[in-house]
């Protein structure tokens, strides 16, 4: 292998620079090129790619001058987006005719489960190698259990937790927090744990709105009560779950509009999770995913991913990584999401289990 193509696609996720920048060093030191796309499949499909090793004078390759401050950084250097060209098989072809004159040897997709469905089809249906590594903040893509960018969204929202208790508990409030996770509730799971919510809103339970609304009063009711005596109630959403955040909130305030000093607020963390250096954790993995992502591309193998503590595919030399393939991981995303995967339940009971989280 001489020269590989590297890109980051979809929302990007804190240790995707890292991931790159672990990428282009395992490469230089075994003497492939590298060259980044920028700006996702948009940017393939338009042939923008800059070097990112340089040939040192005295022979071998290094990093181009000026990216040593990558790893520690938040977001995607190499830009990214939602590429709708790609999903059409016009938009791939040109991509991979991109590929062919940019004479690489192989491609690595950084992204969650929609930018690893384009590597899938991509390697199906080009002659170039692709190997996938998992990064999104939502974690919900099959064969990984964990994927770059969670642990330091997960950090995020725990302070941002201990910040909202921190009010709510001056006041005898009540915080109705949303947080990102399109389809999957994993990051609402996980805060909810952490941060010694009250109650927890999930996708993967669908459950009806004025039932919903009624259980939450009775929560409400119950945790300010005398007997109780509670400060503070933190439930939190996943933004997977229809009811708008505010909605809810103004709801179950109109529900305890009899119980003196008790109020109720809502607030939608959004894109401010996305964002942030990334953790120790995330840096961690984005340095090992890289390298079986590198191992595997060396050794031939293409239309696979390099997963995290996986339940399926087979192991690497690394006891925490595994090589899984992507048409596996999009099984496994579809069960993860729609609650069958053994994955999802583990996670369920864990939820009811551990702190004894009320999930609704
Ligand atoms: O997939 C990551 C994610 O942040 C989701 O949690 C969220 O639903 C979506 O991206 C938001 O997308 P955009 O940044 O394009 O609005």
């Amino acid at each position: 292998m001489r020269r590989i193509a590297v890109l980051t696609s979809g929302g990007d996720a804190p240790g995707m620079n890292a991931a790159v920048w672990a990428m282009i060093k395992l490469a230089a030191a075994r003497g492939i090129h590298v060259i980044g796309v920028e700006g996702g499949y948009d940017g393939l499909i338009d042939g923008v790619f800059q070097d990112l090793t340089r040939a040192l004078d005295g022979g071998g390759l290094a990093p181009v001058a000026g990216l040593d401050w990558l790893a520690g950084t938040g977001g995607t250097f190499l830009g990214s987006s939602r590429c709708p060209r790609f999903r059409g098989p016009e938009g791939r072809a040109r991509a991979c005719a991109r590929l062919s004159d940019a004479d690489v040897d192989g491609l690595v997709v950084i992204g969650g489960n929609g930018s690893l469905t384009g590597a899938h089809l991509l390697a199906s249906e080009c002659g170039v190698p692709v190997v996938g590594i998992p990064a999104s903040i939502d974690n919900d893509i099959g064969g990984s259990t964990d994927a770059i960018g969670v642990d330091t969204a997960l950090n995020t929202i725990i302070e941002a937790c201990d910040r909202v208790s921190d009010t709510a508990r001056s006041h005898h409030r009540a915080f109705v927090l949303e947080v990102m996770g399109r389809r999957s509730g994993y990051l609402a799971m996980a805060s909810a744990v952490a941060a010694t919510a009250d109650a927890v809103l999930l996708p993967e339970q669908p459950r009806d709105a004025a039932e919903t609304l009624d259980q939450l009063e009775d929560l409400l009711r119950r945790s300010f009560s005398t007997d109780r005596s509670k400060r503070r109630v933190l439930i939190i959403k996943a933004e997977g779950v229809p009811t708008p955040t505010l909605l809810l909130a103004e709801q179950l305030q109109g529900r305890v509009e009899d119980l003196e000093n008790v109020s109720v607020r809502g607030i939608v963390l959004g894109h401010l999770i996305r964002g942030g250096h990334p953790t120790y954790h995330d840096r961690m993995m984005a340095g090992r995913l890289a390298l079986a992502a590198l191992d595997a591309l060396s050794a031939g193998s293409s239309d696979v991913m390099a997963g995290w503590q996986a339940n399926i595919g087979t192991r690497t030399q690394d006891p925490h990584v595994s090589i899984v393939s992507l048409s596996d991981m999009l099984t496994e995303t579809d069960r993860l999401l729609d609650g069958t995967s053994d994955v999802t339940t583990m996670r369920m009971r864990l939820i009811r289990e551990v702190q004894g989280v009320l999930a609704l």
